[in-house]
Order: C-alpha cells, then structure tokens, then sequence
C-alpha cells in the first residue's frame, strides 16, 4: 500500500512562560503504530496539536508527503485525514446529544448548512456501522452524558475513523479503560493499521502497553525529541523510562510498614439509592490503607461517591470512631474531615479557571485563614510545596490550571486533597495519566498520610498498585462488594476471580 508521510521540520510554540516545544522534527508515514512517550508536560498533547490544527500559533514547517502544508485550523488537518483525540473526553462530546449524532458530528455539522431536516434514521445507521467496526456494543440512541468514561472514549474514537482519517491521533485513550477494554481497543487500532493503513500516533503513560502494540516511539523531554527508535524484542521498559526522566530510575513502591490502630471509619449497610451500590460493609483502620479493586464499571467511583456525599443514600450508616456521620452533601463529608480526589478531575477535581496556588488551597481554606482573609503568604508556601513534591510542571504558582498538562492538572488535584487536613482519604485513581515519577511520589504521600495515622481508601482497576501500596482491598462486582482479601495473601488472578463475579461466602 502507498505510504503518506507527515512531517514537522523545526516546530516550535511558546505560551507565557513556557517553550512548550522546541525545534521538533517529528515524522511518521501510514501503516504504523507509533508511541509518543515523555513525562506529564514534556509536549506530547501539544505537539498532537500542532498536528491537528488546534495549535495556530506554531513556527517551522510540517509537510505532508514532501510539501509543505499550513495546519492553522483544525479543518486544514481534518483535510488531510489527520484525526485527533484528545485527552479530555468530556470537553470534545456534546453531552446532551445521543451517541448516533456524537459519532456522525461533523458529517451533521457538514450537512446543517442551509438544509432544515436531518435523516436521523441515515445518521443512526451509519453511526451504528462505524461502532460495529470498532465491535463496540453502544446504543445510539442513547445520550451521552449518561456514558461510561471508556463509552465516551469509544464513540470520539468511531467520530475520528467516520471521517477521512490517515493519522489517527489517541491521546492517553488507554487511561479510562480496563484492561479488557484496552485489548479490545489495541484489536481495533491493529485492525485500522492493516485494513486502512492508517498511521496510529499512540500517547500513554503505561510503558508495558507501548512495548505490546506499537511498532516505534518517540521519547519527549522538556519540549524537545529525545530519541526515535523502532520497538524490538530487545527494547526494555527501564530504557524508555530512562529516556524520559533524562536519568536512571527503578519503578518500586516500596509498601512503608506503619502501624495499624483500630477501626475508625466503618460503613455498614450502605445502598445508594439508585442502586448504584447496594448493601456496602467496610472498615478501615486508623494508618491503614484499603484498596478496592474491580473492573472499570463495578462500582468503585460510585461508591467513593457516595461515601463523599456525592450521591444519596436510601439505607445505611457511617460512622467515624464510634460517631455516626451524617453525610447527606459533600460539604458534610468535608466538614467531617473526608477528602476524596476524584476520578474525572476536570470536570469535578479542580477549578481549571483558576491558579495553580489557589486550587492547592481550595480544599482546606480555613487553614490559610487569618481573621477571614486569606493569607497569601501561606496559600504560597503550601503550593510551593506540593508543586516541589509532586514536580508540578508550571511556570509559576499563578499559572492557571487549564494551562496545565494533564498530567500536572491531576497532580494538582490530588496535591490539594494531600493538603487538607482530613481523617479519611479516599482516592480514586489517583494516578490515571501521571508518568512514573510523578506516581511514586503519590504513592510516598500516601504513604505518608497512612502513617501519620489516618484512613486511606485507594480505588483502582490496576491490581498492580493495589498489591503495593494497600494492606488490605475490597473487591466490587457490580455495585456490590464480592471479597475482603489481606494483600499480603492474595495475588492477580484472584482479585481477578472476585471483579468478575465470583463471591466470598462472607458477602454472599
Ligand atoms: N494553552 C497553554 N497555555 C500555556 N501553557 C501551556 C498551554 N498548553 C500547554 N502548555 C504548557 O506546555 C507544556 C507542555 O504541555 P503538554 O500538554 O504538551 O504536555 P504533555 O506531554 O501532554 O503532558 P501530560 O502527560 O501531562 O499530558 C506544559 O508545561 C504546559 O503547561
Ligand atoms: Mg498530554
């Protein structure tokens, strides 16, 4: 099949205060399945954009097979068959529209001028024909707002494929999804590289998926390329992350031993009235951390939800140190000295409006308090810190968080839970999208909030993380709680046994 390259010769771009990308010579051709690797704000979306016509401002040049082409629109890209998708899913979906007119959007967008009727029923077919493609079983009737995270990603990836596409561009799409999902993605992507000889442009931060799938990758540092290489048999995790970091590192999350003290945090009986999670027991003790485990969809985000007051509850009871809670909003659940670092954190972790110094405040004000104003002094003092502990990619700590990458926007998000004074901390995926470095320093501040006697929560379908950093896990099947298991005796396979429907006697 006839090869199309695409080129960049010497890009750059700078925004207030950062060379976001420094003479870049980046080139791909049709056919293959390339990894764009580098630590959060290394340039890898920016680049993307560049490629996609949603970053006007670039200087250099890109060619499109030898000639030069100005990407200054994301039409001008969408022409030449280069798709995108983007890392915030919820800001590209128009959530109040069925998955049909979402898939077909710009087919509609195309067809609305000076036409009065739509043929809804071409548009559902054709909408439902791309998901088939993909083997992905949505209704398309259905809104989109009421989607799954990984759904979401689904139907902006059959947008992007409905269209012309020769370089299909996935941001971090791997992030939201299962395991089972991520296959079923990496299915897909194979298939559009041998059929449409499509060329792929891979972003993730989980280094093991890029040494299954992709053919090459490219490591960026600090906006600029560090090394473009093929993926051999020979190619190793430790070098790629190496290259990243710019030195030597050894992916370890030591477990800290820490004492554990007596329940303090204990639910019994707890159904969200929907029945978003039904009849939850649990307890965690004082420096002890809990996992729960489950695949994406069995109920974890919801229960952290509900625990955080987030939604209603039609029975059950929470108390803390023998003291039952009354958590009916999240206010009353931070009033109660409970934090939790959500999982869809631009839409509910942090005020992207807002500075970097402010946001890391946000979650304990009254801590930065001094007769009802604000002490600049401190809020500074407390965001210098997080900033420095969790290598916060910024300019400055008056940078606003949208201008982040969004890898540093989720650092932000959890740095401002770590900063609240809090007695239990629920985490929910709290390094989804963070590069490894970043995540072994979560993981030390975890530690660390255990330590200083405090309950953890930590929800997340890497079982991974879980057999690290938690003492002891529930696993979630559907809403409900399928196993208590002590982590020091349990491995994969069983927490696998237990997300996937199997129940301990004691829950059934
Ligand atoms: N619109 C913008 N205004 C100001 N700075 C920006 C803007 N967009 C990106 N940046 C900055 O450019 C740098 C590169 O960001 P980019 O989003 O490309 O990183 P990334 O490699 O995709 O990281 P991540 O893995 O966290 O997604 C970061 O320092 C970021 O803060
Ligand atoms: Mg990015």
């Amino acid at each position: 099949m006839e090869k199309i390259t695409l080129e960049t010769k010497n890009v750059s771009i700078e925004f207030p205060g950062v060379k976001a990308l420094s003479d870049i010579n980046f080139k791909i051709s049709t056919g293959v399945i390339h990894a764009l690797m580098g630590a959060n704000g290394a340039g890898k979306s920016t680049l993307m954009k560049v490629l996609a016509g949603a970053n006007p401002t670039y200087t250099g040049e890109v060619l499109y097979n030898g000639s030069p082409v100005e990407l200054r629109h994301p039409v001008d890209a969408k022409k030449l068959g280069i798709q995108i998708v983007y890392q915030e899913v919820d800001m590209a979906l128009a959530p109040n529209l069925t998955v049909a007119e979402n898939v077909m959007f710009n087919d509609i967008v195309m067809n609305m001028k000076g036409k009065l009727l739509m043929n809804y029923t071409r548009i559902r077919r054709e909408a439902r024909e791309v998901l088939k493609q993909l083997n992905v079983d949505i209704d398309v009737r259905r809104i989109c707002s009421s989607l799954s995270l990984a759904q979401k990603q689904m139907v902006l990836i059959a947008r992007a494929i409905q269209n012309e596409c020769n370089f299909l561009i996935l941001d971090e799409p791997t992030a939201p999804l299962s395991d089972s999902e991520t296959d079923e993605l990496f299915r897909v992507v194979r298939h559009l590289r041998e059929t449409h000889n499509m060329a792929i442009i891979f972003i993730t931060h989980r280094i093991h998926e890029v040494l299954r799938i992709c053919d090459s990758y490219t490591v960026m540092r600090g906006g600029m390329i560090v090394d473009t290489t093929p993926i051999t048999q020979e190619t190793t995790s430790k070098e790629i992350v190496d290259k990243m970091l710019g030195r030597s590192f050894e992916e370890n999350f030591p477990k800290e031993i820490c004492e554990i003290g007596e329940k303090a945090f204990v639910v019994e009986n707890l159904t969200e009235k929907e029945g978003k999670v039904k009849n939850i027991n649990m307890y965690v003790r004082k420096g002890e951390i809990v996992g729960l485990a489950g695949l994406v969809g069995g109920g974890k985000t919801e229960l952290c939800k509900t625990l955080f007051g987030a939604y209603k509850t039609s029975s059950g009871k929470i108390s803390y140190n023998g003291k039952e809670l009354k958590i009916k909003i999240p206010a009353d659940a931070v009033k109660n000295r409970i934090a939790l670092v959500p999982e869809e954190r631009r839409k509910e972790g942090v005020l992207v409006a807002e500075t970097v110094n402010f946001n890391l405040a946000a979650a304990s004000l009254n801590r930065f308090c001094k007769l009802s104003f604000v002490s600049e002094i401190a809020t500074a003092k407390n965001a210098k810190h997080f900033v420095d502990e969790l290598q916060i990619a910024t300019p400055s700590i008056r940078q606003k968080v949208a201008f982040l990458s969004g890898g540093n926007q989720q650092k932000v998000a959890v740095g401002k839970w770590l900063a609240a004074d809090s007695d239990v901390y629920i985490f929910d995926e709290p390094t989804k999208g963070v590069d490894v470095g970043a995540k072994q320093e979560i993981f030390r501040l975890i530690n660390q909030i255990a330590k200083d006697g405090n309950c953890v929560i930590y929800a997340t379908c890497e079982n991974s993380e879980l057999l690290s950093i938690t003492d002891r896990m529930y696993v979630m099947f559907d809403g409900r709680i399928t196993a208590e298991l002590e982590t020091k005796n349990t491995n994969e396979t069983e927490i696998m046994r237990y997300s996937t429907g199997e129940v301990q006697e004691a829950f059934a």
